[in-house]
């Protein structure tokens, strides 16, 4: 059975235009003027867009002692309302744990999945194990992305050492290192300091934080990076110390991607200094929201194309379990959600205020990072043989967001109260019907794992690079008597 979407206009990377688009086996087959098909999807007065891609999620994750509220069923739900169609997870192995055996148990729960999702592998810890099974990772099951976390000392952080040399692996391997960049050593001492002075509540986990452990660790990876000959990608950047880094690096000419998140581009740090103490806690998330300055220097890498991709690091914890680090801000889980309103708050705070425009939104969401990601055209694309993955977005729906009406389980939501003007009429997974309107029609399992091939080009480019500028034993005509 075929679908069309008729009467809407295309909004893709590079282009704007008014056609219909076809669908067929989940695929588009046709893109053109007065197509026919067996349904037909009413796309007036709204433009057909790639789904959404959000690179950064940790659905039902194992983190701080708890397991993040949203698993995949809700949390791709949560997606498909807002109009995103893939996911990127995180796969975490235990301290010592076998990277292969890790990636069973997100086989396993992402089975319940509403729309395709990824893995990125984590590097949580280094061996000759580690070393070894990356080359499985990325040639046996299709991930071709390794995070390595700088902060969360004395859990997932790594080292230095640790994190050069699992930066060559990828140079080696045709993968993508991935870094939570803040100093975690820095950001234990301040943590201790905060504490021992008797502040405890969730303002100081901002305070335990500051710009500058970003910025520094920002820095300190991408020259890593270069070392290594690899290129980067920097998760949540949040301020403009992190945002300089990378800006002065691909001024360098190095390969340096930054994604900054729709909570650090909206959100700001008085949210902490709220008398409700739960009001504060639901907001604790690292890096923290900043001020008004980096949100602008972040908005300005988005239109000047030095930051790439806007993600939400959706990682939802209930208010109860929030409610763990009451006395110590260090206990309180570090996350917040957002996958549901990553596209209608960016619409609404950066198409709608001028900020963006319309085939940037697109970029952001979705074009960027499926070429980022080696994705693309199959994804972050409207064209012929690309998958069905489609949001029909209706610039004039608007509601306000309510923890009352949303898909994500937990019982508040960060952005509530915002009014967004900008939502799905439809979203289509593979073709699939998923949203339409405000009626949810998800189906449970649909979701599939989407393989990413190892990089060919940008790799290949900076070894080419590597290797003809390496240190070479100069060979010498005469030797001196030494003592000469
Ligand atoms: O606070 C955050 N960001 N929680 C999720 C884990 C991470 O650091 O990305
Ligand atoms: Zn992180
Ligand atoms: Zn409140
Ligand atoms: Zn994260």
């Amino acid at each position: 059975m075929s679908t069309v979407i008729k009467g809407g206009t295309i909004v893709t990377a590079d282009l704007t235009y008014k056609a219909d688009v076809k669908i067929d086996g989940g695929k588009i087959v046709e893109i053109g003027l007065s197509l026919f098909g067996d349904e037909v999807l009413d796309a007036t007065g709204c433009y057909v867009m790639p789904g959404g891609i959000d690179p950064h999620v940790h659905l039902e994750m194992p983190f701080m002692g708890t397991y993040s509220a949203d698993d995949f069923e809700s949390g791709t739900r949560a997606a498909l309302a807002g109009g995103t169609t893939m996911v990127v997870d995180f796969c975490l192995p235990d301290p010592g744990q076998s990277l292969l055996d890790a990636l069973k148990r997100w086989d396993n729960k992402s089975t319940r999945a509403n729309c395709d999702y990824s893995f990125h592998m984590s590097v949580t810890w280094w061996g000759e194990q580690v070393f070894n099974e990356m080359k499985a990772v990325v040639l046996n099951h299709g991930i071709n992305t390794f995070k390595h976390f700088m902060a969360y000392k004395g859990a997932l952080m790594v080292n230095d050492d640790e994190m050069f040399a699992s930066f060559q692996r990828c140079a080696e391997l045709g993968a993508l290192p991935l870094v939570h960049a803040e100093n975690g050593d820095v950001v234990a001492a301040m943590q201790q300091k905060l504490m021992d002075e008797g502040n405890d509540g969730p303002e100081a986990h901002a305070y335990s934080r500051p710009a500058s452990v970003e910025g520094e660790a920002t820095n300190r990876a991408i020259i890593i990076a270069d070392m290594a000959g690899v290129p980067l990608y920097v998760v949540h950047t949040s301020c403009e110390q992190s945002h300089e880094a990378i800006r002065r690096a691909r001024q360098n000419g190095m390969r340096v991607y930054g994604e900054p998140l729709i909570q650090h581009l909206t959100l700001d740090e008085s949210e902490y200094f709220d008398k409700d103490w739960d009001h504060a806690a639901r907001r604790v998330m690292s890096p923290p929201f900043r001020n008004k300055q980096h949100q602008d220097s972040l908005w300005a890498g988005l239109a000047s194309g030095s930051l790439q991709v806007v993600a939400t690091d959706h990682c939802a914890f209930t208010t109860d379990q929030k409610r763990t680090g009451i006395g110590d801000f260090r206990k309180i889980p570090n996350g917040t959600g957002g996958l549901e309103d990553r596209m209608p708050m960016l619409w609404t705070y950066g198409v709608a205020t001028g900020r963006i425009t319309m085939n940037e939104f697109v970029a952001v969401t979705s074009t960027n990072i499926a070429k980022i990601l080696n994705v693309y055209p199959r994804k972050g694309a409207i064209l012929v043989g690309a998958d069905a993955d489609i949001v029909v977005w209706d610039p004039k729906r608007s509601k306000t967001i309510s923890a009352k009406t949303q898909q994500s389980a937990i019982d508040y939501n960060v952005f509530e109260g915002k009014e967004v003007v900008g939502l799905p009429r439809y979203t289509l997974t593979r073709g699939v019907v998923a949203i339409e309107e405000s009626t949810v029609k998800t189906q449970e399992g649909h979701g599939k794992f989407v393989k990413r091939e190892p990089f060919q080009a940008v790799n290949k480019a900076l070894s080419t690079w590597k290797e003809l500028t390496a240190p070479r034993k100069v060979e010498r005509t005469g030797i001196p008597a030494s003592g000469v």
